[in-house]
């Protein structure tokens, strides 16, 4: 189910803005009715018209990318900084990132138009595992690493149980490179996690999400999922499978 005033803007007719209007002006029909409330939500089935005319979905279209370092990942920046949307420029949906990764964060991130989709990727309550390198200040113990796997206290609440594994370090220039696996996915969770044991993250990329990893690709590298993937990943967070 999707906001109506989102569902006429995907299908390329108005801006969401545009569409709240035509809505409030009486201009849209679903099933028939006229709806003038902005709340509402439809599903795939619902008949949605504007002024007269039955919309056209746009197809849904689904894209991994590597994202590379000092991009933004939205679907568009009122600053004029480069967003992940930029390196689809052949795509004429209004695709936008599931997810987010911050700015100097690199690596794998999903894009679609499909809102029910990037919904069930994105809510707290499917777990789809994200792993992530982060290179971080000094030398953790084990102690720490463990208290890390546990769960830390974040402002926002105690984190879930993750995976970690440290991979390397190097006592000269005082780095180590950490694996970390995160089924949540709160705002900048891996940098505030690393924060709370005291070893600030230096560098940070998102190297697979669930089943799916960056073999082939370069940073800026984009590619199309495959049918199955998209059912696989629908299937994963529906039914853990
Ligand atoms: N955790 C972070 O701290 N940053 C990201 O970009 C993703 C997860």
């Amino acid at each position: 189910m999707e906001r109506l005033q989102k569902v006429i803007a995907h299908a390329g007719i108005a801006s969401r803005r545009k569409a709240e209007e035509l809505i409030l002006e009486g201009k849209v029909k679903v099933n028939g009715e006229i709806v003038k409330e902005l709340g509402i939500k439809v599903s795939e089935n619902d008949r949605v018209e504007v002024s007269g005319v039955q919309i056209e979905k746009e197809k849904p279209v689904y894209y991994l990318l590597y994202k590379p370092r000092g991009v933004i990942s939205a679907a568009s920046d009122d600053k004029g900084r480069k967003t992940v949307t930029d390196f689809f420029p052949l795509s004429e949906e209004r695709i936008y990132p599931v997810g987010r990764l911050d700015y100097e964060t690199t690596g794998l991130i999903l894009l679609t138009n499909d809102g029910e989709f990037s919904n069930l990727l994105t809510h707290p309550k499917y777990h789809i595992n994200k792993s992530y390198v982060a290179k971080v200040k000094g030398i953790p113990s084990k102690e720490l690493l463990k208290k890390l796997e546990r769960g830390v206290q974040l402002e926002d609440g105690k984190t879930a149980p993750a995976h970690v594994k440290l991979t390397s370090s190097d006592r000269k220039k005082g780095t180590s490179i950490i694996e970390i696996t995160i089924h949540e996915g709160r705002n900048r969770q891996v940098r505030r996690m690393f924060e709370a044991i005291g070893h600030e993250v230096i560098k940070l990329k998102r190297e697979r999400f669930a089943f799916l990893d960056l073999k082939g690709l370069n940073a800026g590298d984009g590619r199309e999922l495959t049918p199955h993937e998209v059912k696989q990943l629908r299937s994963l967070a529906e039914n853990g499978i």
